[in-house]
């Protein structure tokens, strides 16, 4: 039976191709490349839909029937050793809707977590291991390329928030994990992340090991037109009616970005009694609700941060988009101290994630945060 929902604009996970808008050519190109044996860069602004693409790709009939789909999301990681256990838990649980055999090949090929590897009645194997259970990491790696090399189908690992890996303790992790998939033939990666500095560092300087090794591919948003006709018909089906008028008011205030057009619409819909009409007049409230509920939040990350960085942040909530924060004109503008006390308050709020910088460009990574500082400042 389908699981019913409440509200079709989903602001986390994947439920069905339903309740996913467009992603039309993306989808066809990502299964192409992959088809074609490519490895994936998959870059964008973020909170703009990459892991739901992947999600939709590997949700793909022909991609479940050609090949074992591996989705490790690393944000958490901090380690080789965390990767490699994550990876390791992905491989065995996906394995398993595909029976004993299927991930005999697997548990055999992973000889150094033997110990941790139970069998229930059936002789199905699982893993009952910690992360301390891995004593070399790279012992441990190398048997899951070993095993990606022998699995009776072809593979897809996509590894979210790869950028990750460039915090990783071990020095080496990059270079490593370029060699064995550069020799893995019977396996293809999907590398996801956004478009922060690391991530385009990563894959386009030539000196780092990933340097032209897939193909890059950058999301941008969902075309206007194309989402107006999936949230208008997603509020006919529930009996009430939107105005065009407002999903290009809210496509225009948010640049497009998925997520926050999602939100925006999840509320609307949610506060739109059945048979009415949502039109532009509930924007201002639907925003104020979304900000109400984020007060809070915003009110403690203003109060911790220091003077500088807070006066930076404001600043540059106001001015949108910002080339250079440091030049003269915009320090003048918004009565900032210095080039360089910008500089710095810049960097902190960088490595934070305050700020993120795409296309030469600085600007507030929540956009709600930004309209939040726009409004009380
Ligand atoms: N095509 C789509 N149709 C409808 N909703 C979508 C679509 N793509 C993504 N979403 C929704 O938008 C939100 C953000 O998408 P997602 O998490 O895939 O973005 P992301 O680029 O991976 O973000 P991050 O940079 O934070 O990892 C999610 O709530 C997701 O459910
Ligand atoms: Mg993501």
């Amino acid at each position: 039976m389908k699981k019913k929902i409440s509200n079709p604009f989903l602001l986390r996970g994947y439920i069905s191709p339903d309740y996913f808008c467009d992603r039309e050519d993306e989808t066809t190109k990502l299964i192409e490349l992959l088809r074609a044996g490519n490895n994936i860069t998959l870059i964008s602004t973020r909170r703009m839909g990459k892991t739901g693409l992947i999600t939709h790709c590997f949700n793909n009939t022909a991609i479940q029937q050609e090949y074992y789909t591996f989705f490790v999301d690393i944000y958490a990681t901090k380690t080789l050793r965390d990767f490699v256990f994550l990876l390791s838990k992905e491989i065995l649980e996906k394995l398993k809707p595909f029976g004993k055999k299927a991930m005999d090949i697997f548990v055999q090929a992973m000889k150094s977590l033997q110990t941790g590897v139970s069998f229930d009645m059936a002789g199905t194997p699982s893993f009952n291991i910690n992360v301390s259970d891995i004593q070399s990491s790279e012992k441990t790696l190398d048997e899951i390329f070993k095993y990606l090399k022998k699995a009776d189908k072809p593979c897809i690992i996509a590894i979210d928030e790869f950028q990750q890996i460039d915090k990783y303790r071990e020095d080496n992790v990059e270079a490593l994990l370029r060699t064995h998939i550069q020799h893995c033939n019977n396996a293809q990666f999907i590398f996801a992340g956004s478009q922060h500095h690391t991530m385009g560092n990563m894959f386009l300087s030539a000196a780092r090991p990933f340097y032209m090794s897939s193909d890059i591919m950058y999301l941008s948003s969902i075309p206007l037109d194309k989402y107006t006709k999936f949230a208008v018909q997603h509020f006919k089906r529930g009996g009430k009616k939107l105005l065009p008028e407002v999903m290009s008011a809210v496509y225009e205030q948010f640049e497009g970005i998925t997520w926050y057009v999602q939100k925006v619409l999840n509320v609307l819909y949610g506060s739109t009694p059945q048979g009415s009409e949502c039109n532009l007049d509930m924007l201002p409230w639907a925003y104020k609700n979304i900000l109400n509920s984020n007060d809070y939040t915003y009110q403690e990350i203003i109060f911790r941060l220091p003077e500088k960085q807070q006066e930076l942040l404001v600043a540059m909530a106001k001015e949108k988009t910002v080339r250079n924060p440091t030049s003269g004109e915009f320090v003048k503008k918004y009565k900032l101290q210095s080039a360089s006390s910008v500089q710095s308050a810049l960097r902190v709020l960088s490595e934070k994630d305050y700020i993120t910088q795409e296309m030469g460009c600085h600007k507030i990574y929540d956009r709600f945060f930004a309209l939040w500082l726009r409004e009380n400042y």
